[in-house]
């Protein structure tokens, strides 16, 4: 029996890793094998994707020790990052800094790293057309992980930028609130101005088709 490679996944229990980790165990073609990292293998998600077949194993994306143990022998890695745990960019661009290390360290094939635009590239930080936060960024979970690209230079990489799921309708809180004359609008986080640009969003579902072929 060939042995299946092994790709390494990071938040496997939640939106983005969960979904990649369902798409290739869902495949009996696959090629790949699932290590789903956890800060908790004994949580009831962690449970359950052990019994779908992932080989369930415990990290933190703090603690570069154990982001060097789950990603040995692994043939590739999903990397993300959890901005909304602590809005901190500062802290987000040190994670995606000790985990680029580890993958170079370990020597990954291929390593995909959920990113997304740093947009001072677009917006300077002195236009004011748009507020600057926590004093050096124009949208902090965007910003710092663009700027944190640079750290996987050396290792195989696809910069995966996904801005809005539309989940977050649902689950974020972002859906549509009824207004005094009965209609239904997006107003967060908008308020009453008009969207000028268009977002783009996708859904999860569709992101994790995404995935499955970008890790080839
Ligand atoms: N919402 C959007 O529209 C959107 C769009 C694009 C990008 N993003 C970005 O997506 C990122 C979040 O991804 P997601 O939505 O897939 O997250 P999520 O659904 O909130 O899941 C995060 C999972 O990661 C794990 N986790 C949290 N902290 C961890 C740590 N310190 N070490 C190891 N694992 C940890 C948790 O698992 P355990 O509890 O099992 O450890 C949790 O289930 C954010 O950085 C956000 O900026 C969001």
């Amino acid at each position: 029996m060939t042995q299946k490679k092994i790709i390494t996944v990071f938040g496997a229990t939640g939106a983005q890793g969960g979904g990649l980790v369902r798409a290739i165990l869902n495949d009996p073609n696959s090629e790949f094998a699932v290590r789903a990292v956890t800060r908790d293998p004994k949580s009831d998600k962690a449970k359950a994707l052990a019994e779908m077949g992932a080989e369930v194993v415990a990290a933190d994306i703090d603690d570069p020790e154990s982001l060097n143990r789950v990603l040995k022998g692994a043939y590739g890695a999903y990397f993300v990052t959890f901005f909304w745990d602590h809005f901190s960019p500062e802290k987000e661009k040190e994670e995606v800094k000790m985990m680029a290390a580890a993958a170079k360290e370990v020597g990954l094939k291929h390593a995909i790293w959920s990113t997304l635009e740093d947009v001072r590239k677009y917006i300077p930080l002195e236009d004011d057309r748009m507020p600057t936060l926590q004093e050096k960024y124009k949208v902090p979970h965007f910003d710092g992980k663009g700027e944190a690209d640079q750290y996987f230079d050396g290792v195989p990489t696809t910069f995966l930028l996904a801005s809005y799921y539309w989940e977050n309708l649902i689950y974020f809180g972002m859906g549509p609130k009824k207004s005094e004359d009965g209609k239904y609008s997006i107003t967060f986080p908008m308020g009453d101005k008009k969207w000028r640009a268009s977002l783009q969003t996708i859904s999860v579902s569709v992101l994790t088709e995404f995935l499955k072929k970008a890790i080839q």
